[in-house]
């Protein structure tokens, strides 16, 4: 794999103890976060990621660097990252440690075009850790990392609120799965008002195991309102379309179903343009970016064109 292009601060880390179990993962792993093998660079705790973290950490940095230097004549920006991890990753089949995609955004040669960045996690230790690394990269005046929870709105909005005004805002959201509440994305586009999206989302893992069982099975009630809050305002559990891939088990058809209903529901708020990549060939995680800016959409289309693998990207 070519990873000599973008600049991840790439070291083999020898306490990984890599290719750990599941079960000895969940042991030595609190919030994701290693208790075993701390960063070979700076002696700080890591988060062990699975081999992919590398595509989506790729894909945001080129868009990162696209996006800047495009707009950095007509508008004054932000970046907010919700779901913003410690910082450093590590990847557990080899013991590779990088940076996440909070410092690999901090560490472009571009973020000091930056106005102000807030990196929000729900895990306090990752903020802790957050802020200290990016007070070591000497980015702690332009960003600031900061405890968040997406499901808490109000108390995000808040924080929002440190973000100097009229700017166009990059708003990254990472969760590992799909349930960042849909009125979450609406209140921050309310409230920023000038958004690019990009979201990472689980529809090939959290979504394709579930929506059958969460359409046709009452005892998946937790499921099912994870994902109507995802979608938002819809009747999707009750359209005829849905129950009939559901008893059919045509879990593809499903899920392109509801992706194409979020889309909808992004373009009701403004989002009007949008795209996917997979972050993994199996179809796994996917990127999705939104935007109301077709010149977003340009610049989005050529951060993903060519691949971290240096092909050029397949349609999905
Ligand atoms: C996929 S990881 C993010 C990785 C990070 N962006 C990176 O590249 O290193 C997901 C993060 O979401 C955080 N998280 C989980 N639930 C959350 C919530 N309700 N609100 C905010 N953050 C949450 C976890 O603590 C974890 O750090």
């Amino acid at each position: 794999m070519d990873r000599t292009k973008i600049d991840l601060r790439t070291i083999d880390n020898p306490e990984c103890l890599k290719n750990c179990a599941e079960d000895v993962r969940d042991q030595i792993t609190d919030g994701d976060i290693c208790a075993i093998a701390t960063s070979a660079l700076d002696g700080l705790p890591v988060r062990c990621v699975g081999e992919w973290a590398f595509e989506k950490i790729y894909y945001l940095r080129q868009y990162f660097g696209i996006f800047v230097n495009g707009m950095k004549n007509k508008w004054k920006m932000n970046y907010i990252e919700v779901c913003c991890g410690p910082g450093r990753c590590i990847t557990r089949h080899n013991g590779e440690e990088i940076d996440g995609t909070s410092l690999c955004v901090a560490n472009h040669e571009s973020f000091n075009l930056i106005q102000k960045a807030i990196f929000l996690d729900n895990d306090p230790q990752a903020v802790e850790i957050l802020n200290k690394r990016l007070d070591s990269l000497g980015k702690g005046h332009i960003a600031k990392s900061r405890i968040g929870d997406y499901n808490d709105v109000a108390s995000l909005m808040s924080t929002l609120k440190e973000l100097p005004e009229r700017c166009l805002n990059l708003v990254f959201v990472d969760p590992t799965d799909c349930s960042v509440p849909f009125s979450t994305i609406a209140s921050i586009k309310e409230h920023l008002g000038r958004i690019d999206l990009v979201v990472t989302a689980g529809f090939g893992t959290d979504l394709r195991r579930n929506i059958t069982n969460a359409v046709l099975n009452p005892s998946y009630g937790v499921a099912k309102k994870k994902y109507t809050d995802f979608l938002g305002k819809s009747d999707f559990f009750e359209r005829e379309e849905v129950l009939k891939y559901a008893e059919a088990k045509d879990h593809k058809r499903l899920v392109s179903f509801f992706v194409e209903e979020y889309k909808v529901n992004l373009a009701k708020l403004g989002f009007e343009h949008t795209d996917m990549v997979p972050v993994r060939r199996n179809n796994f995680l996917y990127l999705l970016y939104a935007t109301s800016n077709p010149k977003g959409l340009e610049f989005w289309q050529k951060a993903v064109h060519i691949s971290p693998y240096s092909q050029y990207r397949l349609d999905i």
